[in-house]
């Protein structure tokens, strides 16, 4: 099959496996370039196939050398359709980690759902025994709650009153303005069901109750704050209430884990490209003016930066956390510095769609988003037919 993108709005429909795999390799040779960590043995990352969740998978195996085992909700390829861009960066990451001896499994599956949750337990008792690190890094526009069967939906509104901002199509290359309208009650609600920390809460109860966390261990799940320019849309809004929840979810959790010596930690890292922070609105444009003012000053990074920092600097660090008032380690004080957001917001209410291209790198946001599907990648072909059927090693799917 010839893959090509197909981008509709904020998301690419097709992914491309060579492309990825390129892309996933580009993120283990940082992290081997880097100095080793003295961190976790064996890890588990809910969230494990894109973004922020794979890069951590990253870290941990060619980082710390750690035995992980993935759960993630993915599509493999048919005759007619590309699989779905987390399923190609787990079978490369999977075929790399691999023929390096690495141990690394990884389940398929809604990680809400009581299922999901017995598989990672099984296959955690029989492999590992015992667990010494829980990443929480989902992204979901929806949950089902495994107990009720309620289906909750996350909405990203502002609360209280309507905002109106800039936002950008970047494929399009146009600015516009956007108007949202406050959230009701019942989103705020859903978004927080969703977003917030309650599944993280019953995957930590789950494994604790089953004695598969081992002494000392920890969990961390990814937050975000930003800067003013979003707060309407994201601090304040309907997702800054479900990590709000997070937060308060993560102290609870931390009381818990106590009796095992453990921590809960919650991590505020930067504002990167990925298939879920495509979805907010006002949110791209931002980023792609962050990308150039950080860029102009040489401390631009992307998920596998932020997560080696990190790990290397945080969680495994003999000098230990670096963190704010509310006990939430902070990866993003370089996207906060104050020259940096003085600069965002200087030129925020000048940008256009005439002058998109040479105030914002909205190039670069482009070229992210399209490596998030394996295009844009050096030294592959996209005119060559490519056969979208590729097997994750070790895969184990409950699949709904
Ligand atoms: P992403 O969209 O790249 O990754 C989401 C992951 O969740 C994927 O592995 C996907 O398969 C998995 N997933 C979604 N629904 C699932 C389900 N029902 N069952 C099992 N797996 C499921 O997202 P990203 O951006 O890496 O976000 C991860 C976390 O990091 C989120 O909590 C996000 O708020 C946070 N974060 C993201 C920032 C950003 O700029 N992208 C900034 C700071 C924090």
């Amino acid at each position: 099959m010839l893959i090509q993108p197909k981008i509709r709005g904020f998301i690419c429909t097709t992914a491309h496996p060579k492309g990825t795999r390129k892309v996933v390799s580009d993120q283990i040779n940082y992290v081997k370039s880097k100095d080793p960590i003295k961190g976790p043995k064996n890890v588990l990352i809910i969230g494990a196939s894109t973004g922020y969740g794979l890069a951590s998978r990253i870290v941990a195996t060619f980082g710390a050398g750690a035995k992980t085992i993935g759960v993630f909700y993915e599509k493999e390829a048919d005759d007619k359709r590309t699989a779905s861009a987390g399923w190609y960066n787990t079978a490369a990451f999977e075929q790399i980690a691999h023929a390096e001896k690495h141990y690394a499994k990884s389940i398929n599956g809604d990680a809400f759902s009581t299922d999901i949750k017995q598989r990672t337990a099984e296959l955690i008792r029989e492999d590992l025994k015992q667990i010494d690190l829980i990443i929480y890094s989902l992204a979901s526009p929806r949950r089902v709650h495994p107990v009720t069967g309620q289906v909750y939906s996350s909405v990203l509104k502002p609360i209280g009153q309507t905002f109106t901002s800039k936002t950008v199509d970047a494929f399009r290359g146009e600015v516009k303005e956007i108007t949202i309208e406050p959230a009701t009650d019942e989103e705020i609600e859903n978004t927080i069901a969703v977003m917030g920390g309650e599944d993280w809460e019953m995957w930590i109860d789950f494994l604790m109750k089953e004695n598969l966390l081992a002494e000392g261990a920890t969990t961390v799940a990814y937050s975000y704050i930003g800067p003013e320019l979003t707060h309407a849309v994201y601090k304040e809004g309907t997702i800054g209430r479900a990590k709000d929840h997070l937060r308060i979810t993560g102290d609870k959790l931390d009381k818990k884990l106590k009796n095992l010596n453990g921590r809960a930690l919650l991590s505020v890292n930067k504002a990167v490209v990925t298939q879920a922070s495509a979805a907010i609105p006002v949110v791209p444009l931002y980023i792609s003016l962050l990308l150039k003012v950080m860029k102009e000053k040489g401390t631009s990074e992307g998920c596998i930066e932020q997560i080696y920092r990190l790990f290397k600097d945080n969680l495994y660090s003999t000098t230990g956390l670096h963190t704010d008032e509310l006990g939430q380690i902070r990866i993003d004080e370089f996207e906060m510095e104050k020259d940096i957001q003085e600069k965002i917001a200087a030129l925020w209410p000048k940008i256009t769609t005439e002058n998109l291209e040479t105030l914002t790198d909205i190039k670069e946001y482009r070229r992210e988003f399209n490596r998030l599907f394996g295009f844009d990648a050096e030294g592959i072909d996209y005119n060559q037919e490519t056969d979208p059927i590729v097997k994750i090693e070790s895969i184990s799917s409950i699949l709904t």
